[in-house]
């Protein structure tokens, strides 16, 4: 009843709604994208194909996606006011900032109405996050680019998604094992079912707001460090403790002001995140290829001080954020590549939201002063 009601910090272990874009098994270590375990997806598909997938609940045959891809290539390049917009923004501003402010004029251009989405969600809401996602690549490579002083480059339609982010990064296509690590982080990254921006976008898009809104506000969520914002602080702290041999004090002296260890636990997964062994494995390569071995170094003994100390285990943002500043990502722009994947998830999500929509409003428990009046 409202007078003694069950509360729940954080809505933590709550069920909220029922999805059919992806399922989080912390028993069996296992994620799921319409019933595809992220493992094999990360293994054989490309980002584009697992995009497809999210949001239309089935992998596409040859010629949806050649269809689909012609569709996302063809929209890569941003308006001329969008770079004007982010051009006007200093560039001491956060990376996260800087999307979620290019975000709300790409929405604010659009004048397509979504009047007509609780009719048929798919419809109104595809070509919108189809757009979007197509065009964070650009908004987040060119930041990191105008950062340096150097210019924009435009996006390539002869490249797929993640060789062309890479080029309009630094202005070439890396090696393949890079963009192959590229792609899995992002396949990774796609999807995670009731996470704190995706629940975000879709209490945004149950007002029956827009989608540009439900995005800006999914861009506001992941950017905290208990969210997206750890594969930051991840490298800052990798930054902070300098070399494997100095791992273990760090660790001690954070733990003993109770600091929380970035890129470690996690709301769901007690026993370990299961996108962490394939990251893994990726960094390693990225190890290799750019004769690093003392990254792997400091990942492992973090990782076993860790588990000595607390029993907790990394999450996906560990892995990730040490294998991005190989690749050549200023710490900063790691956050905003974990929002151009997830873009996928929430906008699908949103789709999700408004095929069966109800009013997110949920109750509190008053426990202010009691009643009492004006003297
Ligand atoms: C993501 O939800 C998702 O699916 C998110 C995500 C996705 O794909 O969308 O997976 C992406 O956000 C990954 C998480 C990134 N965040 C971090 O790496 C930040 C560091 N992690 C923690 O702050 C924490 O583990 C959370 C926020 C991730 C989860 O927090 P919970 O579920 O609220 O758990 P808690 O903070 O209550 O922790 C339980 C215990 C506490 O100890 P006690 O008070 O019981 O003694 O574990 C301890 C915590 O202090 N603990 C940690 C810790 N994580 C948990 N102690 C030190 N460092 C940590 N990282």
């Amino acid at each position: 009843s409202e007078q003694n009601p069950e509360i729940r910090k954080g809505l933590a272990g709550v069920v909220v709604d029922t999805t059919a874009i992806s399922s989080v098994n912390p028993e069996t270590n296992s994620l799921l994208y319409r019933g595809y375990p992220v493992q094999e997806l990360a293994a054989r598909c490309s980002f584009e194909e697992v995009a497809y997938l999210l949001w239309h609940g089935e992998l596409p045959g040859d010629d949806d996606l050649e269809a689909f891809e012609a569709l996302e290539r063809g929209q890569r390049d941003l308006a001329p006011n969008v770079r004007r917009a982010i051009d006007d923004i200093p560039t001491t501003a956060h990376p996260m900032d800087v999307l979620r402010t290019a975000v709300s004029v790409i929405g604010a251009d659009d004048a397509d109405s979504e009047f007509g989405a609780l009719a048929d969600p798919f419809a109104v809401v595809y070509p919108k996050a189809l757009r979007l996602l197509a065009q964070l690549p650009a908004i987040v490579a060119y930041d990191q680019r105008r950062r340096h002083g150097l210019p924009y480059v435009a996006p390539r339609d002869d490249l797929d998604y993640s060789s062309n982010f890479l080029h309009m990064t630094f202005g070439e296509v890396p090696d393949a094992v890079v963009v192959d690590a590229f792609r899995v982080s992002l396949v990774l990254y796609a999807e995670h079912s009731f996470n704190a921006s995706t629940f975000t976008a879709r209490v945004i898009a149950s007002t029956l707001s827009d989608v540009y809104s439900a995005v800006t506000g999914a861009i506001g969520a992941l950017k905290g460090p208990l969210h997206g914002g750890a594969n930051e602080a991840v490298m800052v702290a990798f930054e902070e403790i300098g070399s494997a041999d100095k791992a273990e004090a760090w660790l001690d002296d954070a733990l003993a002001s109770k600091r929380k260890i970035m890129g470690f636990g996690h709301r769901v997964y007690k026993n370990g995140d299961s996108r962490v062994p394939t990251m893994r494995a990726s960094l390693e390569t990225l190890v290799e290829h750019y004769d690093r071995p003392d990254v792997l170094d400091l990942y492992t003994a973090l990782e076993q001080a860790m588990e000595t100390r607390k029993g907790i285990k990394p999450n996906l943002d560990y892995p990730s954020g040490p294998a991005y500043n190989l690749m050549g990502f200023d710490t900063q722009t790691f956050t905003p590549l974990f929002a151009a994947a997830r873009v996928s998830g929430w906008t699908a999500h949103i789709i999700e939201q408004l095929s069966s929509n109800a009013l997110i409003r949920p109750l509190s428990q008053y426990n202010g002063p009691a009643e009492r009046h004006l003297a």
